[in-house]
Order: C-alpha cells, then structure tokens, then sequence
C-alpha cells in the first residue's frame, strides 16, 4: 500500500485537521511527520471543537493508530495538557497514539530561546508562536538535541542539564529583558515527561514499513503550509521544518516511491498569520469581512490572521513543489456575499509580467495582477451535494482547477465533519 499525504498549501491554517479527521476512516494509521506545539489542527464534530497542536488529526477515531513521526518536535508540557484535554473522551490513548523515538524534544530553554531570539529582531521578527521550534530545530541540525528514545536511556537528565545551561549562556548573550523561573519550569517540564514516558515510543520507520508491507493505510498529515517551508517557502518569515512532501520522507521515514496520492489542501482566500511578504493581502473592509466570517484568528495563539484573495501564482508553486494528485478547498462558505470575487494570476515583477514565485516577494518588487469574477450570495453551510452549488461558485471552481491543473476532489463548506462536500 502506497503512503498517501495530507499538506497545506498556503501560509497554514488551511483545515487539515477538518480534513484528516474526516478522510481518517479510509485510514489505519494517521501520521504526523514535522512541526510541533505551533501547529494548531482544529476539529468540530457532534458540537464539540478541539484543538489538537502535536497530536495528529486521527485521534478521535478509535480504530486508527495515530503515529508521531521523527520529523515532529514535542514539547512534554505542551502534549500533556493535550492529553488532559483528551481524557474527556475515554481514547484508549496507550495503544493508540505512537511516538518515534526519534522525535526531537523541546525544553523549556528552547522556549526562553525563541522568546530571546524574537526579541533581538526587532522590527525584523519572524512572528514566531515562540514555542521553540526553531532553537529545537537548530539544536536537532546542530547535533545536539534531546530525543524521545533519550528518555529511556539512564544519562538523559544529565544531558538535559548540559544543554539547558548552555541554552542559559546563549540566552544571557541576547541583549533583552526576559524575565524567567527556570526552576518553576523545569519542575513543569519533568512532570511532563514522566506523563510522556508512560506513552509507547516506537521505532516508527521500522513500524511503518512493516504496516504498509501488511497492507495498512497510512495517511501522513502535514502541519503549517508550503509557504512556510524552510526551503521553498518565504524565507526568512517560514518555520523551520520541511512543510511540503519531500518533508514527509525525511519526517517518517517513507520512501518517495511509496508516496501514493498528495492531497493539497488550500482556502478560498488567503491567510498569514506572523511577518513576511503577502502581495494579495487586504487592508479594506474586503479583508475584514474575510477574517470577520471566517473567524481567522490564530488556533495556537489567538492573534489575528491577515487575510486577503487567493494567489494562484503561490498556489501553483505548491501544487508544483509538492506534486498534489488531489485538491481540497476549504471555506467557499466565507466567501459568500462578494458581489466580485478577485483571484491574482500573475505579478508585475520588476516591470514584468510573471506566473512563477519569483525569490523575493517583497512588496516594493510584486504588485498582484487579478482576474474578476462573479461571487455568489447563497449561504453554503447547509448545502450537502454540488448539484445545491450556484453556478458562479461552480465557475470558481473550474477556473481553479483549469489553472491549476489538478481536480478539486473536495469543497468544505463550514468547519463541522458533516459540512463536507464530495466531488
Ligand atoms: P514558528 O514555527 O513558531 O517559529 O513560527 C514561524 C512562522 O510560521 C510564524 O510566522 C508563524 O506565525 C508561522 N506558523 C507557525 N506555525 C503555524 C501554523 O500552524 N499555522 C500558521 N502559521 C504558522
């Protein structure tokens, strides 16, 4: 069985957790395979929303495995409190959640790091969620991390203490006001991870090897977004992981000949939360109705999301990067009650015309070129089959699938499991 994956397509925040939540039936196993406690993968079903930030989207379904993969940074106070969130629902969590020992860990100092190192930029700050993904990542390239599999191992605390005083002394070296209690912490943090080691770390290449060899479905669910990527994405304004399929490889230990279908998925609009270039953003009454109705407010850290229309010139260069066999739109419903809807098909690069992301985005080098088209007034949360669609979405629709190139195989018309529409 081929390994199918699951990716953001824009800045993140697309609705990949909606989207695995739904698909995990079809699924054995569920695997995250990069990013960490940034990550935010909001699920609604029977009434009831949860958040979920490392633990991956297949969780709520009792007969799915849900994998976290070596590519993910966990951080164990962070993934305890999801635990405690999850106790609620009576999830036989020992036997159903696996972590590879692999996985990087996220200390407290990362945090103290991320924060210090945010606050040294100035005005030139990435808009980190400061949960220490970065200084985690640096230290995992770096070869000096911490790992799941550490935790069995009876030097590991003297390790961490190593590390966490050299995190000290770099920290000291940031010229900024932090004020911290590492001791308080700390103390956090071990209680945290004596919760974690109750968990069933794995070898998960191995595990997953042998699931695809006996048949299993695996369905490998990305965090952030393709323009996120620390390589394609809008560097330096990115996280610091590999966001597009390549990182599904390196994150699990998948091989790219058994990568099966990549399901791309992407909103109606835009959004970006953090710093960094944004040529269709709105700063109009447009934009706001967009973050007002699509409620496009952080899910890991509440702040608000920038918003504005859909860049095809970005979508394509994901769609490309990644090699998406299936799209998925999410939020069609939001954008019910523009009377126009624009979509940007080219830049004007330094006094040219382009369809290609060209190296820098910046906004005194790329104006937004757009296409008009007719929006649609209908309401589609209640729609459940796309013979209800209007013909001016089902116009949208075919324009993004002749340029894209790719079938649009699923619209998500409101944040609940059932508001869901097949194609
Ligand atoms: P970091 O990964 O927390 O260091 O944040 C780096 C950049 O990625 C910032 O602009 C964040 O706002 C953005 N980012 C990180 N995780 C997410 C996410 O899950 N959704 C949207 N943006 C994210």
């Amino acid at each position: 069985m081929a390994v199918d994956l699951l990716l953001g397509l824009q800045w993140g925040d697309e609705g990949k957790g909606k989207i695995v939540d739904v698909l995990t039936n079809n699924y054995d196993i569920i695997a995250r395979f990069q990013g960490g406690p940034n990550a935010g993968h909001t699920l609604e079903f029977d009434g009831i929303k949860h958040v979920l930030h490392t633990i991956p989207s297949g969780i709520f379904h009792k007969n799915a495995i849900n994998v976290v993969g070596n590519g993910v940074v966990i951080d164990p106070v962070i993934f305890k409190k999801e635990l405690d969130n999850l106790e609620q629902f009576q999830l036989d969590i020992t036997k159903t959640l696996l972590i590879s020992r692999k996985a990087h860990l996220i200390l407290p100092t990362h945090r103290l790091l991320d924060a210090a190192s945010e606050a040294s930029k100035g005005k030139a700050k990435i808009g980190s969620t400061l949960k220490g993904i970065g200084p985690t990542y640096m230290d995992k390239t770096g070869r000096n991390g911490i790992r799941v599999g550490d935790l069995e191992m009876s030097d590991w605390e003297e390790k961490y203490r190593a590390l966490a005083d050299k995190h000290e002394s770099m920290i000291a070296y940031y010229d900024v006001q932090l004020e911290y209690d590492l001791e308080d912490l700390e103390k956090d943090f071990f209680e945290a991870v004596e919760v974690l080691k109750k968990l069933t770390f794995i070898d998960s290449e191995e595990y997953l090897y042998q699931a695809r060899k006996n048949g299993k479905k695996i369905l490998a669910e990305g965090a952030q977004g393709s323009l996120l990527d620390i390589d394609f994405g809008t560097y330096p304004f990115v996280t610091s992981s590999n966001t597009t399929a390549a990182g599904a490889c390196t994150g699990l230990g998948i091989a790219p000949n058994q990568i099966g279908e990549v399901f791309g998925i992407f909103k109606a609009y835009t959004t970006r939360v953090g710093s960094g270039p944004f040529p269709t953003e709105l700063f109009d009454s447009d934009g706001e109705t967009m973050g007002r109705v699509g409620n496009e407010f952080g899910a890991t850290t509440g702040r608000p999301r920038r918003c504005g229309w859909l860049d095809l010139v970005a979508l394509k260069y994901a769609v490309q990067v990644n090699g998406v066999t299936a799209l998925m739109m999410m939020k069609g419903d939001v954008l019910s009650g523009f009377d126009t809807i624009k979509v940007c098909t080219a830049y004007v690069y330094k006094g040219k015309e382009i369809t290609h992301l060209p190296y820098n985005i910046e906004p005194e080098n790329v104006t937004a070129v757009y296409s008009e088209m007719n929006g649609w007034q209908q309401d589609l949360t209640k729609m459940d089959h796309i013979d209800q669609f209007p013909d001016s979405l089902n116009a949208y629709i075919a324009f993004l699938e002749k340029e894209l190139e790719v079938p649009i195989k699923i619209v998500s018309v409101g944040p609940d499991r059932t508001q869901t529409i097949h194609r």
